[in-house]
């Protein structure tokens, strides 16, 4: 048996329409003048006007056109400085939520991001109050206490974690999405897969982590390929949406593996969408995984809807699981390869050995060598 600590993060407003619950969310939170934090595609397609039209004393601020950076950290910050904001609502994906993230903590506390990078327990006080409003089905970091942002320097991703960052609560309205471009689907949704099956097979995972895995896994399996084919589908959108606020819950505790480890790598480095490099690593990750704890994988098997589980060996349904994931990245049109995103060959190897040493990779089940870390990227090649 081993000891751990749960909590369950923000708040979750689920629904059709529910973006109209946000005025009464920032009543409770005593806000006079809210501003939305959103990016350049969602202002251009009127998502963010959505909600802004549901919030009349809202101003909107739409500058989030890259992952964070220190630089974009600093506009948002100046945004809400010049805008004397007393709240804020994040409207879009990973990258504007965790802009948020970082510039409500930033208007409450000064100081510099790099510094709180490297001592987390600096950043002291709440950051401004935040609300989420995620629309894309993947990131989790509605429900998370981490922000993560670009080192200019080293071209690698920091992070910070602390209870400070998270938001007070994840509004989740699948009608929002209605204009999600399939590839973000695809993309943002084998994201919310691998952190889901990552998670259920993690050195880390406990049962509340393994209930939202498995809980997850199972709405992913039916939800994604419906929702890729069509962002008007509301029912499954809205499964995609939920699955990805559960993954998100339990993230910080389970720990991801060496899918996220590579990805993670890959995405510091090279022009890839995280949950592509999430989709190209799952298999390779999976299959090196199903021989080291096969019987982790039954339940994720009875998850992704593989029957029979019970009367075949572990190690047979462990590849079954490798086969199954493989059909789901299919059918849901997420099956890309590294070599069409501008990732070279000969760069594999320096990949590998950054991959290697990822905190990410301490949860995963097995700790392969380098060596081995270079064959799952040649593998996804
Ligand atoms: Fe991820």
């Amino acid at each position: 048996m081993t000891n751990y600590t749960f909590a369950v993060g923000p708040a979750v407003v689920y629904g059709a329409g529910a973006i109209s619950e946000l005025g009464g969310w920032l009543d409770k939170l005593a806000a006079k003048h809210p501003m939305i934090i959103s990016d350049h595609a969602l202002a251009r397609a009127g998502v963010a006007e959505r909600v802004q039209a549901s919030l009349p004393h809202s101003q909107l601020w739409a500058g989030v056109d890259a992952e964070p950076s220190v630089d974009l950290v600093s506009s948002a910050l100046q945004a809400l400085r010049e805008g004397e904001a007393d709240a804020v609502v994040a409207v879009g994906g990973g990258s504007s939520i965790d802009t948020a993230k970082l510039a409500c903590a930033l208007a409450t506390n000064g100081g510099r991001l790099l510094d709180y990078a490297a001592d987390w327990s600096s950043l002291s006080r709440p950051g401004l109050p935040l609300v989420a409003v995620p629309t894309t089905v993947g990131s989790g970091s509605e429900m998370t206490r981490g922000a993560v942002f670009k080192d200019p320097v080293h071209h690698s991703k920091l992070v910070i974690v602390s209870d400070h960052l998270a938001p007070r609560a994840a509004v989740l309205d699948p009608t929002l999405l209605d204009t999600l471009p399939s590839t973000v689907t695809a993309a943002t949704g084998s994201d919310a897969l691998t952190q889901a099956i990552e998670g259920a097979l993690s050195t880390g995972a406990n049962a509340f982590t393994d209930a939202f895995h498995l809980q997850a896994v199972r709405a992913i399996s039916w939800a994604m390929p419906r929702a890729v084919a069509d962002s008007q589908d509301t029912e499954a959108m809205g499964a995609m949406q939920q699955a990805a606020a559960m993954v998100g819950a339990a993230l910080a505790y389970s720990g991801v593996g060496a899918a996220h480890a590579a990805a993670n790598t890959l995405g510091g480095a090279f022009p890839i969408p995280h949950g592509i490099a999430c989709a190209v690593m799952l298999r390779p990750v999976l299959r090196m995984n199903a021989s080291i704890v096969p019987d982790r994988f039954v339940p994720v098997a009875a998850a992704l809807g593989i029957e029979g589980t019970s009367r075949r060996p572990p190690t047979q349904v462990a590849e079954a699981v490798v086969d199954k994931v493989g059909e789901l990245l299919t059918s849901a049109q997420a099956a890309w390869r590294l070599r069409d995103f501008s990732v070279p060959w000969e760069e594999l190897k320096r990949v590998a050995e950054e991959a290697h040493g990822h905190s990410d990779m301490s949860t995963n089940p097995r700790q392969p060598t380098v060596d081995e870390v270079l064959s799952l990227l040649q593998e996804a090649w």
